[in-house]
């Protein structure tokens, strides 16, 4: 079976798609990653990378969610299984969470609610690039 190449607009929309997944799911893994770090800078330092990321993360959700729907209105409804379908009402569900989870996060004073939405939000967006992964099939 030969395999084609995609059109030029559809590699551009999944290309910012991914791009803004990288920063969305991969900035949230690495700052958790240099949290340590961070809080042997001083203690304001993880306050201040927190503000840092947020300028990084919320950008790209917006972009996620853009082209996301780009995405939608762009694939054929005739190609699009009810199953897909079903996937993608569900992948838009475990979005909403990862932006509530994740804005929940930044919000939350107590160290308890701050690690919680943290792992939600954390779960829920690689929750959100996966199903991504299965509906691109
Ligand atoms: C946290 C937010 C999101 C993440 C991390 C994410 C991640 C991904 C990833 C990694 C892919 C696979 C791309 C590929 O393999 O080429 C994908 C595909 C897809 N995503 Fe998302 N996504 C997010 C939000 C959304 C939203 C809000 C929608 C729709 C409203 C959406 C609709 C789609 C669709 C329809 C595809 C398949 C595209 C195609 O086959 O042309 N995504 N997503």
């Amino acid at each position: 079976m030969s395999q084609s190449l995609a059109p030029a607009v559809t590699g551009i929309r999944l290309s910012l798609h991914v791009l803004a997944a990288t920063i969305w799911v991969g900035g949230q893994f690495t700052v958790a990653g240099l949290l340590p770090t961070v809080r042997g800078l001083g203690a304001d330092a993880p306050r201040a990378v927190a503000r840092a990321l947020a300028r990084l993360l919320w950008p790209a959700y917006a972009v996620l969610v853009a082209t996301g729907f780009w995405s939608v209105a762009a694939i054929p409804s005739a190609s699009e299984t009810m199953a897909w379908k079903v996937v993608l009402g569900v992948k838009i569900g475990v979005v909403a969470l990862a932006g509530i989870a994740t804005w929940l996060h930044g919000r939350s004073r107590s160290p308890g609610a701050v690690a919680v939405w943290g792992a939600i939000g954390g779960i829920s967006s690689v929750a959100a690039l996966v199903i991504g992964v299965f509906l691109a099939g």
